[in-house]
């Protein structure tokens, strides 16, 4: 199971009951017996806010594309304020990944204040009415959400659906891509929208239930049906570059489709598009093919130099995000994966054998029934499992009573409500 759950709908007013249920049997296993349920949407306060405003509506545009060598910090401060139409950061997300010369592994206060200090340069050097876009990982974007809500406007919350790794219980397979604008957010007058809307993917993704089949695209075809929708805030249909063939020398290059989404979404021909981590140039290659001005700070010189002969091969009319015969050295991923384990006894037959004392007990075992009752060592059963729902889940009924303290479909007691785990 994967941290994005497309197949539950939720409509905003009512009690959750769909993610409850999930919740309940992921989580509804001793040591636990209640799941507490609380909205607290009326409970958020929104006093806290510095806005930046713009000092009598000056906008100061510094002109020309340009990719500047050098740290983001530095860079940010020479840039006027309240300067740029739309900033797209994809900061390095301290998991530890090889780059050329920053440390991913920092303390993580460092990282937050750091954050925090680059957040707050590139709001200012935003035009009121635009959009400045983060990305990292979930982890983290709720800490930089909460910053960023302190001197901006929230506009929207996107997740990404781009990173599937077996590395934890619920597999992560999203990242959160978090939208602020200085002010009330500006519309975006897209005339190239309007002519591509119905085919192009930059604009609609593809519907949910989309089958790739040769089969069903004809039926669905002479049906006159569209295999796209318009684009909603889930975005699971561009994927990561997994072939080397599509990377170049830098460990974690976007695919270019994200950004050609982000940049259509948020910008106009002739805007001024900047990115403080541009790495390889994902966002200003974008930019330049979209017809967008461009400001890409980098702080390594090798991965600004990639960058700097990717745009120059743009301009000789190569597309640079086009296969390559190289494979790039630079290793896509290095997050901490689960550990290979060796299994004395197969997981198959721990489970059959716990489903077998459980028709003979007449309900779940727990960790002392097995304990006493089965033939194999207890701690099979704490090691190859990650949890006792695991372990029991041959267990046909799970031995759960659902026990609601408070009706589950009304207002305001919809607020809060408990589960009870028998
Ligand atoms: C997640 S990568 C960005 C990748 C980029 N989106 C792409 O598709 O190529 C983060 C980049 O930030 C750069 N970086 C780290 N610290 C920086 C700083 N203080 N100023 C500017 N760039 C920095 C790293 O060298 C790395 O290339």
């Amino acid at each position: 199971m994967s941290d994005i759950w497309r197949d539950i709908s939720y409509d905003n007013d009512t009690a959750p009951r769909a993610i409850l249920e999930r919740l309940k049997d992921l989580f509804g296993h001793e040591p636990y017996s209640q799941l507490i349920y609380c909205d607290v949407r009326n409970f958020l306060t929104y006093s806290n806010k510095r806005k930046f405003h713009s000092s009598n509506g000056m906008i100061n545009n510094p002109g020309g594309s340009r990719l500047l060598n050098g740290d983001c910090l530095d860079v940010l401060k020479t840039i006027p304020e309240n300067s740029v139409d739309f900033i797209f950061a994809d900061p390095p997300y301290n998991i530890k990944k090889k780059y050329d010369n920053w440390n991913d592994a920092q303390d993580i206060s460092n990282y937050f204040s750091w954050c925090d200090q680059w957040i707050a340069e590139s709001a200012r050097v935003l035009k009121p009415g635009r959009t400045f876009a983060i990305i990292n990982i979930p982890l983290w974007i709720v800490r930089h959400f909460s910053f960023a809500r302190s001197i901006l406007d929230y506009q929207d919350w996107i997740a990404w659906e781009g990173l599937s790794l077996p590395v934890r219980k619920i597999m992560p397979a999203h990242y959160g891509i978090i939208c602020f604008s200085k002010g009330r957010p500006i519309e975006i007058a897209n005339h190239e929208k309007k002519a591509r809307w119905e085919t192009s993917q930059d604009f609609m993704n593809l519907k949910q239930w989309y089958c790739a089949r040769a089969s069903c695209i004809k039926k669905r075809n002479a049906a006159k049906i569209t295999d796209r929708q318009p684009i909603g805030n889930l975005w699971w249909d561009i994927h990561r570059l997994k072939h080397n063939s599509k990377r170049v020398d830098h460990p974690c290059q976007l695919p270019p489709s994200l950004m050609k989404r982000l940049i259509h979404t948020f910008t106009k021909e002739g805007d001024l598009i900047l990115d403080p981590f541009n790495g390889a140039g994902t966002t200003t290659l974008t930019s330049e093919m979209l017809g967008r001005k461009f400001i890409g700070i980098e702080l390594s010189a090798k991965y600004h130099a990639i960058a700097e002969q990717r745009h120059l091969d743009l301009q000789k009319g190569r597309d640079p995000f086009a296969k390559n015969g190289t494979t790039p050295k630079a290793k896509n991923s290095r997050v901490a994966r689960l550990q290979k384990q060796k299994y004395e006894v197969p997981k198959k037959t721990l489970q059959i054998e716990v489903k077998e004392i459980a028709i003979k007990l007449g309900r779940r075992p727990d960790r002392e029934d097995i304990i006493r009752l089965s033939k194999y060592p207890v701690r099979y059963f704490d090691e190859y499992f990650i949890d006792w729902g695991e372990v029991c889940s041959a267990v046909g009924d799970k031995g759960m009573t659902e026990n609601l303290s408070q009706p589950i479909n009304t207002r305001p007691d919809d607020q809060q409500m408990q589960l009870s785990f028998g």
